[in-house]
């Protein structure tokens, strides 16, 4: 095999010998002794010296982490929730709701915004399941929603609302999907039922 290989032409005379190093050649490639170009090398010194202090200050010091600015914003989240006013969400409460044209034009306004993206904008759903039939998985009364809607069902790809709708838009958007029930959404994009048949909706 290596007798088919080329021989390699000699170092010319216009080589910096420098960084020629001697008797380095492999299958007729010359090895050359090329020095990083300077400001790579002060990069990689700078980064060096940098990463001393950085990590003493971080490290073994009081300085803020990415995860203390985590807890300071995790803290103000929770003041924030609970500076919010309680809205009743029982199983009267939401019933009453339903016979409320404002709160449910409200809730269709947050459910377009946020829950469609899953549901569809007709309820015939897409992740999350069908909101139009009369199966439901984690429902069983008018109060069940609001619960669903506040804490999710993160292993199944349900997102929690609490903290980023306020508890009277969780209410609102409550009753409006309440009020989806019974209405027909497009049958070519529906999802089939999943769930138990629950009984209709009461006070
Ligand atoms: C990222 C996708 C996603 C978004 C956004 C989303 N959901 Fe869901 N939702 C789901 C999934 C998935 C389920 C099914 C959970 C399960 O299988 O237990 C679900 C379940 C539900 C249920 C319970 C249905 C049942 O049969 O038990 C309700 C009610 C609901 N969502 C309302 C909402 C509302 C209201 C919003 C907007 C504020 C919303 N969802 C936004 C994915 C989503």
């Amino acid at each position: 095999m290596s007798d088919s290989l080329p021989t390699p032409p000699p170092p010319t005379e216009d080589i910096d010998h420098d960084i020629l190093i001697e008797g380095h050649t492999y299958d007729g490639i010359q090895e050359y002794d090329n020095p990083l170009p300077g400001w790579w090398k002060w990069i990689f010194i700078l980064s060096i010296v940098y990463a001393v202090p950085y990590t003493i200050w971080y490290h073994f010091m009081d300085g803020n982490t990415v995860y203390d600015k985590y807890k300071v914003d995790e803290a103000a989240k929770a003041a924030r929730i609970a500076a919010m006013p309680e809205v009743e969400t029982s199983d009267n409460a939401l019933f009453a709701m339903l016979q409320d044209d404002a709160a449910l034009k409200a809730g269709q306004a947050i459910y377009d915004a946020n829950c469609a993206v899953c549901h569809q904008k007709d309820g015939g759903g897409l992740v999350g399941p069908n909101l139009t039939d009369d199966h439901y998985i984690n429902v069983k009364s008018l109060a069940d929603i609001p619960k669903i809607v506040e804490e999710g069902v993160i292993a199944k790809g349900m997102t929690p609302w609490k903290g980023i709708l306020d508890p009277k838009q969780i209410a609102q958007v409550s009753a409006y999907v309440a009020s989806m029930r019974g209405t027909t959404p497009d049958a070519t994009k529906a999802k089939a039922a999943e769930g138990e048949v629950i009984p209709p909706w009461g006070p």
